[in-house]
């Protein structure tokens, strides 16, 4: 089931993202959570009554950016990022998507490319470790 995330979320997303992304990648600190629940749209994945994933769109004046996608590492490949993906369009009704991901990232890159985004420029030391990003837009 996918719905909208509430502030009693917060702390089972925290974990989530902890067991994903590395202190180098930056991932989001526990009141940032609280932060986007409240002000941005951040759609959870449940199973079972456990969330497997999540995925956060900032609201910009003339688009939206999707700021995270994190699916739990034993329900990857499942299609969890693909619902996330469906509900999110289904929802957000806007003219233009944007994200960032990392160059290395082929995974995710293609996930996008599968959804219409399409590379727009590279985004040169974008990362806190220097790594290059892409600008994806749809
Ligand atoms: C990238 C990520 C979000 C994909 O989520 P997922 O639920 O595993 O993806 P899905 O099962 O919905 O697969 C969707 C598409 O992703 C791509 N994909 C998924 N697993 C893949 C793999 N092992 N190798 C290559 N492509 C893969 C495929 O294009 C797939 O489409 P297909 O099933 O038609 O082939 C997930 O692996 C994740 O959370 N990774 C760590 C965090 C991250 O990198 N987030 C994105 C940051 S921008």
């Amino acid at each position: 089931m996918i719905r909208s995330a509430k502030a009693s979320d917060a702390k089972e997303l925290y974990q989530l993202e902890s067991s994903i992304f590395t202190k180098e990648d930056f991932g989001l600190a526990l009141y940032s959570f609280y932060y986007h629940i409240n002000k941005n749209e951040l759609f959870i994945h449940e199973q079972s009554g456990k969330i497997v994933g999540y995925i956060l769109w900032l609201k910009r004046k003339k688009y939206y950016r999707l700021y995270s996608l994190c699916i739990a590492k034993e329900f990857q490949g499942k299609g969890v990022a693909k619902k996330l993906l469906d509900f999110s369009f289904k929802n957000i009704v806007a003219p233009c998507y944007q994200l960032e991901v990392k160059v290395d990232n082929t995974k995710a890159i293609k996930l996008y490319e599968k959804y219409g985004f399409k590379k727009s420029k590279v985004l040169k030391k974008f990362y806190s470790n220097q790594q290059d990003g892409y600008l994806m837009v749809r």
